[in-house]
């Protein structure tokens, strides 16, 4: 690895390599290190320091999350832009406090909590099922095939339907990496069509035999609330999102976490001795290879960060990876500690846009994590996992493992 500042001095988001892939970590340092708000030969700031990154979480109104400036030059007139500048996580209030009290109350601790019993039966099935195969590939098996069912069972999307969900969330958020190839754009472009035409049915179907609104998010968000409802386009896109949205991160939160106790042995001999550790385990995954590395604001007025001056209307990449490898909250960063205390993590960032589902994927993933480790204590890794090549959903695309 190159001297440190000199590593911060060229890095650009938009020119990553195939080591950065691999392990953005060295690279987080050095930025922390010498250029904790770096300036990107675009202009907008890259900001790695945990300290920054709540600042900005803190002030949404200083920090907008409105992208249509940003992603219009990207995308241009098409369904992405459109979905995208339509969900309430690019949104400020007030379509994102209407659409995220709708979401929110069907995601409260009594809904999750009432939501344990299914989940356990459906992580047993996947382990039923891999149980006795010789090497198996844990995404597919495993990691990725819990949280469809689970944000399927949100919306009550038909089982038989729910096929296609996967592979539609992965172009729609793989189109939000900084580099964005042709390839990518048209794969995003047909998903967000698909999606919307069959979420159209959907919502049809539900407006003619509407679900239990208590638990159903699709009939809540149809409903709407105090005679506020959202329009067509915004029911649909904010769909769309919610689809994505518990996909591909809780997928990368149980594929990465396997990974990590494959890696760390001792952590994963002190979980086995002491199951209960999985709560602050699930903690200690995100914040150690958190799922979703990157968030984005723009500035709505001339501020600064960290002593550093920014005009108004300068893009701020938040380095949500970086932040959760800051030796200043989180002593020893490089080290797995399933038992760490505190543990203040950005995984799920923090403020008005925090996480709506957090609850639910820290649900998913210490029921996977917990009850695969105890079935499987002794499983390994056969061959060399591979990494999505992707900088802001950080996670495999496959794991190959022997259980037994
Ligand atoms: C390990 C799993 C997950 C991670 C790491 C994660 C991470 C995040 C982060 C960082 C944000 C904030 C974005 C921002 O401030 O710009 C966010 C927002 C959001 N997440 Fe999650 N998420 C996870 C799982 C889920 C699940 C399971 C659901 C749905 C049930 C969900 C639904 C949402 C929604 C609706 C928002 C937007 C909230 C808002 O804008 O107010 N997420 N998530």
């Amino acid at each position: 690895m190159p001297d440190a500042a000199a590593v911060a001095a060229a890095f650009d988001l938009t020119r990553l390599g195939d080591a950065f892939y691999q392990d953005p970590y060295p690279v987080y340092r050095a930025l922390r290190a010498h250029a904790p708000v770096k300036r990107l030969p675009d202009g907008s700031v890259f900001i790695t320091r945990h300290a920054d990154v709540l600042g900005v979480y803190k002030d949404p109104k200083t920090f907008s999350s409105d992208k249509h400036e940003e992603f219009f030059p990207k995308y241009g007139a098409s369904p992405l832009y459109e979905h995208h500048t339509t969900s309430l996580v690019f949104n400020d209030p007030p379509l994102h406090t209407r659409v995220r009290r709708l979401i929110g109350g069907a995601l409260t601790p009594r809904h999750i909590a009432a939501m344990e019993g299914r989940l356990v039966g459906l992580v047993d099935g996947l382990l039923d099922a891999i149980d006795g195969a010789g090497e198996v590939d844990l995404i597919p098996a495993f990691a990725g095939a819990i949280p469809v069912e689970i944000i399927g069972n949100l919306l009550d999307v038909p089982h038989a339907e729910r096929g296609p969900l996967r592979d539609w969330s992965l172009a729609i958020l793989g189109a939000l990496e900084p580099v964005l190839s042709p390839e990518v754009e048209a794969r995003g472009n047909a998903a967000v069509r698909e999606m919307l035409v069959y979420l159209e049915g959907l919502v049809e179907r539900r407006r003619a035999a509407p679900g239990d609104p208590e638990v159903d998010v699709l009939t809540r968000l149809i409903e709407g609330e105090g005679g506020e409802r959202l329009s067509a386009r915004e029911l649909l896109h904010n769909c769309i999102f919610l689809l994505n949205a518990g996909h591909e991160t809780t997928t990368n939160l149980i594929g990465n976490a396997l990974r990590c106790l494959a890696e760390w042995p001792a952590e994963r001999a002190r979980l086995l001795a002491e199951p209960d550790l999985v709560r602050s385990g699930v903690e200690e995954f995100l914040r150690f290879e958190s799922s979703n590395q990157l968030g984005n604001r723009i500035t709505t007025a001339a501020t600064e960060i960290g002593g550093v001056a920014l005009a108004s209307r300068t893009r701020v990449h938040i380095g949500i990876g970086a932040a959760n490898r800051d030796p200043e909250p989180f002593p020893d960063p490089d080290r797995l500690d399933l038992s760490r205390h505190p543990n203040r993590h950005v995984a799920f960032g923090s403020g008005i846009h925090q996480c709506v589902g957090m609850g639910l994927a820290r649900l998913e993933g210490r029921v996977a994590i917990g009850r695969f480790v105890a079935r499987f204590p002794d499983y390994r890794l056969a061959g060399a996992p591979q990494r999505a090549r992707r900088a802001r959903f950080r996670g495999h695309l496959s794991l190959p493992a022997r259980v037994r």
